[in-house]
């Protein structure tokens, strides 16, 4: 083992993790805490910020401890965080004037048609790559500007900060009220809707459309550079780096080359695959996004399938239903039977994402009969995640012309061998998951590590890179092409219901 350690925070949608790394790429410890999912009405989902700020604070503790490392023995920490989720303090107190909105939520939804007026969903995508949805964060920050009372003008005045989760670690590891600094990377940033995709620079008539004052606008950096020193439990250690989850975890999978990809199962799914130092526009319901950009090199883009919903159904089995006591049951119960026995379930519970970008879709079960049992669900639980990640793949090639010949997948239910085999069966493609299998904290570690001179290139992190395991595809094509077509039926049932 190599004496260079850096630490990563993932600061999630269900938990935050701390991991340091070795300079092998390999883990040396990891800490994990769970944090409150706030749902205050249908279709609204919160977090607090402040609980999440002393959430992140343990898990460093706990992963420097398990370690039996120092703060001063880190080389650099790099960040990466749930996306889109938005926090909005006042710079003075430091203080959240409101529970975070979290990606999921939908109650944009109405603003997000307002907006679109004459030219639809589409008016802001040339700019930013992005359809107008609940799911980004401008619209987020709006609301809030215009619910909470008296904030509009507090944040015209210059005391209101917007972050992303990104930003709002960042300038508490900083030094919070005591000259944090605010700033945010262009991942995060290209997920507000207020970034332009070409400049790299927050797009002066979006703001004013969306009505989003810009001094309360993070000032937008590189995905990997130095962008503060930290003080107190990590003091002096460098803040190297800057990524949203699901573009770490592309960093992770060292999908460097124009045409690689890479799938992260997670709360939702995200596949993102690399189209180069150009954005690619999306005609097929996918995202133009950026991939990362390491200090003034050239920015690389990438196209994304977002799917809101996929490890986030196995916890609605678990918590809201208790069909199961814990996520790994679900594999068991859904390999004691042999097929869905007709039922699909489709977890539109915040719309549909990717491809389909309808946000007056909701979660439907189709093909009951008294023959269905909780296993068969189990089951149906499982596919959903598999057929999302189809239906995103097929708009890739559509998009993109590039056949995904292999999946690289990571994240937690690529442990859950029974969908890895189904994810395999209906892409018709082999699925290969790395050693490292935490490539969110792993890319953060690395472009961190890039930052600081602990690697010296992407050669150098490719050769970390080591197959764990792999699952051919093994189903009938007939089998396949029945099952998506009823899969699709099911989805088409979700489409319009109403508040
Ligand atoms: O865009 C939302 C995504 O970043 C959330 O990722 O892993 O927290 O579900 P995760």
């Amino acid at each position: 083992m190599t004496d260079k350690f850096v630490a990563a925070i993932d600061q999630g949608t269900t938990s935050s993790r701390c991991i340091i790394f070795n300079q092998d790429g390999a883990i040396v410890a990891v800490d994990q805490r769970e944090h409150r999912q706030i749902f205050p009405k249908p279709g609204w989902v919160e977090h607090d910020a402040t609980e999440i700020w002393s959430k992140v604070q343990a898990v460093v503790a706990g992963a420097l401890a398990k370690a039996g490392l120092r703060a001063d023995q880190l080389s650099a920490l790099g960040i990466t965080n749930q996306r889109e989720t938005t926090v909005l303090w006042d710079r003075a107190t430091g203080k959240p004037v409101h529970n975070a909105i979290v990606w999921q939520d939908t109650r944009t939804s109405a603003l997000c048609t307002e907006l679109g007026g004459s030219d639809g969903q589409d008016r802001f995508r040339d700019a930013t790559g992005l359809p107008l949805a609940s799911y980004f964060s401008g619209p987020k920050a709006a609301w809030l500007l215009d619910n909470v009372p008296g904030l509009r003008t507090r944040a015209e005045r210059g005391e209101i900060a917007f972050g992303t989760i990104d930003s709002w670690l960042i300038w508490n590891l900083t030094g919070g009220t005591d000259g944090g600094v605010h700033v945010t990377d262009v991942t995060n940033a290209g997920r507000t809707m207020l970034m332009n995709l070409e400049t790299l620079q927050w797009d002066g008539q979006i703001l004013s459309a969306m009505n989003v004052p810009e001094t309360m606008l993070p000032e937008i950096r590189s995905s990997a550079e130095v962008y503060g020193t930290a003080v107190g439990q990590l003091a002096g250690v460098p803040v190297a780096s800057a990524l949203g989850d699901q573009q770490a975890a592309i960093f992770g999978q060292a999908c460097y080359d124009t045409g690689t990809a890479k799938n992260t199962y997670g709360t939702g799914s995200f596949l993102l695959l690399n189209t180069g130092n150009r954005p690619v526009p999306s005609k097929s319901g996918l995202l133009t996004t950026m991939g990362y950009q390491i200090g003034g090199e050239a920015p690389v883009y990438c196209l994304e399938g977002s799917i809101a919903i996929t490890g986030a159904l196995v916890q609605w089995l678990r918590d809201q239903l208790g069909m199961i006591s814990s996520a790994d049951e679900i594999e068991p119960l859904a390999a004691s039977v042999d097929d869905n026995g007709g039922a699909y379930v489709v977890p539109a519970f915040s719309g549909l994402f990717a491809p389909y970008w309808r946000s007056d879709a909701r979660g439907v079960i189709t093909g009951l009969t008294r023959y269905v049992t909780k296993a068969h669900l189990a089951r149906a639980v499982l596919e959903a995640t598999s057929w999302q990640t189809r239906e995103v793949v097929d708009a890739m090639y559509q998009d993109s012309g590039v056949q995904i010949t292999t999946l690289k997948v990571d994240g937690g239910m690529t442990k859950n061998n029974l969908l890895m085999q189904h994810q395999a069966d209906v892409l018709d493609v082999p699925v290969v998951r790395p050693k490292v299998s935490e490539t969110t904290c792993l890319g953060a570690a690395y472009a961190a590590g890039l930052a600081t001179g602990v690697w010296n290139d992407l050669d150098e992190l490719k050769a970390h890179w080591q197959r764990d395991a792999e699952w051919q595809p093994r189903m009938e094509s007939g089998v396949r092409e029945r099952e998506y077509r009823n899969w699709r039926r099911a989805v088409e049932r979700s489409f319009g219901w109403l508040e």
